[in-house]
């Protein structure tokens, strides 16, 4: 039974009772049920969850013991404790006091949970459905997190980590290479259906979810592991690097190389599709944390959607070159042929693919390229050489295309032979920048007319 805290205790700011009840009415929410157990509800709730038996990873009753004792002392959770790994968050590291969420804060993630649920059922992929029965992380408050942790542990041995803010793709990869996902402590304002920056409701309502899906919780693994390999290979470089500049470009080198692998990051765990039973089904954490995008990404015609074989090593070089926007709703999204081709990504894969990428022509959000199995061309498609006659004709850009056409450009004009290894079928992948662009660009460039991307 749930404790009726005081209304008037979790009420703040201009959020009066009638207003957040109005609220709630809009989004079909019972403003009655917003209220979150009491400690001694949650704790009695928690000791059922560790006890279970029936989990494919149940936890040691000496293990539970002690995890159950931490919650009872009333210290806040910060980084589960339930297996021998753990990671360092350093000045990162966050905790949930849960008592000091609020109402508005409850009210949010109910408004937003309800929200998805009437999208998500459509739009989302059975694999996903699951997941969030499975963690009950629909209910209509923000979830305690020690009880949430010790449920995703025993389904998946993956823990949660509290961090304070936008972390370091390095931390974050870090945590994902010892089955650690870090989720913030915020919730976004009342009725905000997108986000740029991760809040409780993309990290929880979005990704939690999605680590049901056995191929997901791999590559986020794999894509850890993959990071921990390029700044070990980084390091054993600098150690033999023998002047500034050197160490420099190594850096450099290696920045580029993340930045390659988080492509297919982005392009699968947070905004892939997959092709379920003749349809396209989101599983994408991104995607399914905004109701609005859930929708769209299914059935708008304004993006580009394009099938993608993860096995398939273009295909895979066809993500990791591609620009994205994180600022709204993807104009580009790529549809998996199948979830289990996922498991292709292994750490090592990874690694070859971003490698091949760096001596690729790289392409926008906005391009179809030659050899794309399309599914639908959105309104903002531009062919691939069009950055470049709009960078050179001093028309207006978008950052990503101007990024993206001045590092071909300058990767041509500095004369680097394209990588294109004999058993790798890329021909169709590389549509050629004309040689009469990149002449005039370098012009261009060393009179000073383009800035450093
Ligand atoms: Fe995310």
């Amino acid at each position: 039974m749930k404790t009726h805290m005081n209304t008037k205790s979790l009420t703040n700011g201009s959020l009066t009772k009638d207003l957040a009840a109005s609220i709630a009415a809009k989004h079909g929410v019972d403003i009655t049920s917003v209220v979150p157990l009491s400690k001694s509800e949650r704790l009695e709730q928690l000791r059922a969850v560790l006890n279970r038996k029936d989990v494919p990873h149940p936890i040691t009753r000496e293990t539970a013991r002690a995890y159950f004792q931490l919650a009872e002392s009333g210290k806040p959770f910060a980084i589960g404790t339930l297996s021998p790994q753990t990671v360092d968050l350093s000045k990162f590291e966050n905790q949930q006091v849960y008592e000091s969420l609020t109402l508005k804060d409850h009210l949010s993630w109910a408004c937003l949970v309800a929200d998805q649920q009437a999208t998500k059922h459509q739009y989302a992929c059975r694999e996903y459905l699951l997941g969030e029965e499975m963690f009950e992380i629909s209910g209509n408050v923000i979830p305690d997190y020690y009880i949430l942790n010790a449920r995703i542990y025993q389904q998946t041995e993956w823990q949660l980590a509290t961090v304070s803010e936008i972390i370091p793709a390095e931390v974050f990869f870090h945590c994902h290479s010892r089955k650690f996902f870090p989720v913030t402590t915020f919730m976004r304002p009342l009725e905000t259906d997108y986000l740029e920056e991760p809040d409780i409701g993309h990290d929880v309502a979005g990704h939690v979810a999605t680590f049901t899906i056995p191929q997901v919780a791999q590559v986020m693994n794999n894509h850890g592991l993959a990071n921990n390999l390029i700044h070990h290979e980084k390091e054993l470089r600098l150690k033999n690097a023998t002047s500034e500049l050197e160490e420099q470009r190594i850096n450099e080198e290696a920045t580029e190389l993340l930045l390659f692998a988080g492509r297919l990051y982005w392009f699968t765990v947070e905004f892939g599709l997959v092709m379920q039973q003749d349809n396209f089904k989101a599983f994408g954490a991104g995607i399914l944390s905004s109701p609005g995008e859930t929708k769209y990404s299914v059935d708008s015609p304004n993006s580009n959607r394009i099938l993608i074989d993860p096995s398939s090593d273009r295909d895979l070089l066809r993500l990791a070159t591609t620009d994205y926007l994180i600022s709204e709703f993807q104009k580009t999204y790529f549809v998996m042929k199948n979830l289990e081709s996922l498991s292709s990504l292994t750490p090592q894969r990874i690694l070859h693919i971003v490698h091949t990428a760096e001596n690729l022509p790289h392409h926008t959000w906005r391009e179809i390229v030659p050899g794309d199995e399309v599914i639908n061309v959105g309104t903002s498609v531009t062919s691939p050489n069009e950055k470049y006659y709009r960078l050179l004709a001093h028309q207006a850009l978008d950052d990503c295309l101007y990024r993206t056409a001045i590092r071909n450009l300058r990767m041509y004009a500095k004369g680097l032979e394209l990588h294109q290894p004999e058993e790798l079928d890329f021909v169709n992948l590389l549509p050629p920048v004309p040689e009469e662009l990149v002449q005039e660009f370098s012009a261009a460039d060393q009179r000073g007319e383009f800035a450093l991307p």
